[in-house]
């Protein structure tokens, strides 16, 4: 809808360098530097600037465990004002980057879907009232676990709008813009759901919990060996993927290689346990499928090795496989895994990716009923049962492995990919364990 309004008013403006300034019904845009508005519109973009102007607060893993470690209601609803007001300077950031994007960026399917959500995101977050006490509270959680739900379809739809956009934007550009997305996207998800679980651990566990597992969403003793063991069952029980090409039918025990994990195998450290798997999953998902195409008749497959040391400072996770490594008529290098320009990674215009990201983009699933995404909710050592939605075939989206990246970075780690061509890959995936790192978010 937007795209057509737009559209409709800017022919005949060329050459327009257009850009978002409001929601769907409030549009206003730039033409040669003059800037066209209403009243309206005018008022929104100073409520915008008043929230982008401002710096976000950020603050570190071991700040979120210590903040939630002694609980009372008067610190829970000191955090879900901090969430309230912190949110709205968040979004207002990302808003604005959005609205600098050429006009040609803003037409693309699911960009400006996108742009809806964070409108009405940062609207409805700016209203909010304080909140005064746990009542008051428990109806903001459910506010903030609405919006939630309502952004599970954002990365498909950015990643559809930024695939689509990549013949006409610098593929720098076009990566730092989908990365501060990204990120600044993790960050308001880990202050949402962090302050949604302590208010439910206060509930289930009183209001001074002593020590326990996890603070909020933070796995305080991750055991690095048992996530890695549970992506790989959880792995095993997921269907091929739809392209999964050269193989058809069923995958049975022979198409999995073996998952050994060496090192300081008794390696625990504080981390969300979401991240670290979602990392975990995506990385051994491309191992054994490699793994797999790269050796069609073999009896037994070549294992896939994992290994996890803890240093002072960090926990290390190297993951080896002999899927015949990284390189492809589409790929260069293999950092240019991680961008979303098609200048450095043709599979973003591939059809069957774009269709597939165009199917996510509008269902109601998103992305967080990705098995991935679900592994991350369950419970320490407990792999439940095979997610309803790996009854299908799950489509590829090509989007694991720059998530992956993102979710690394995000605390002060690093995913470098190293390709032995010809043979395998080993990845390294770095972590800082003290949490002394602030969020890696951009103002
Ligand atoms: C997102 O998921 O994109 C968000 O910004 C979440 C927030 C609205 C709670």
């Amino acid at each position: 809808m937007f795209a057509s309004l737009a559209s409709t008013r800017l022919a005949g403006l060329a050459p327009a360098r257009a850009a978002f300034a409001s929601s769907s019904h409030a549009v206003s845009w730039r033409t040669n530097g003059r800037r066209i508005s209403t009243a309206v519109h005018f008022y929104q973009n100073r409520v915008l600037e008043e929230y982008a102007s401002k710096p976000a607060t950020r603050l570190t893993l071991r700040q979120l465990v210590f903040f939630g470690k002694s609980m009372n209601e008067e610190r829970l609803i000191k955090s879900a004002n901090y969430v309230r007001t912190e949110l709205p300077i968040r979004i207002a950031h990302r808003l604005r980057d959005m609205q600098a994007l050429p006009y040609v960026v803003v037409t693309q399917e699911g960009v400006a879907k996108v742009y809806e959500l964070y409108w009405n995101a940062f609207d409805k977050f700016r209203r909010y009232p304080e909140i005064t006490n746990l009542e008051e509270n428990d109806a903001f959680c459910a506010f903030a676990r609405g919006l939630l739900n309502d952004h599970k379809s954002v990365i498909p739809n950015l990643s559809l709008g930024l695939s689509l956009s990549s013949p006409y934007l610098l593929p720098d550009r076009l990566d730092t813009f989908m990365r501060r997305m990204l990120v600044s996207r993790i960050s308001r998800r880990v202050l949402a759901e962090h302050h949604i679980a302590l208010t439910q651990s206060i509930k289930s566990q009183g209001l001074s919990p002593e020590a326990r597992e996890s603070v909020g969403i933070i796995s305080t003793g991750l055991k690095v060996q048992e996530s890695i063991e549970k992506c790989a069952r959880y792995l095993r029980k997921r269907p091929r993927d739809v392209d999964d090409d050269a193989l058809t039918g069923a995958l049975s025990d022979a198409d999995w290689s073996d998952v050994i994990v060496d090192g300081h195998q008794d390696t625990r450290f504080a981390y969300i346990r979401e991240h670290l798997e979602y990392i975990i999953f995506e990385l051994l998902k491309n191992s054994f499928r490699a793994t797999r195409l790269k050796h069609p008749t073999a009896r037994v497959l070549p294992p896939i090795r994992v290994t996890v040391v803890a240093s002072d400072n960090d926990v290390y996770l190297r993951i080896s496989d002999q899927g015949g490594g990284l390189v492809s008529p589409e790929i260069k290098s293999p950092a240019d895994l991680f961008s979303f320009s098609h200048v450095r990674n043709a599979t973003r215009l591939a059809e069957p990716r774009l269709g597939a990201l165009r199917t996510l983009s509008s269902s109601q699933r998103g992305m967080t009923a990705t098995v991935s995404e679900q592994i991350g909710r369950g419970q320490p050592g407990n792999d439940g049962d095979v997610p309803p939605d790996s009854v299908n075939p799950h489509p590829r989206i090509g989007i694991g492995l720059p998530m992956s990246n993102i979710y690394a970075t995000y605390f002060g780690g690093s995913l470098e990919l190293v390709s032995l061509d010809g043979y395998g890959t080993d990845v390294y995936v770095r972590l800082p364990k003290l949490g002394k790192n602030l969020e890696g978010i951009e103002l």
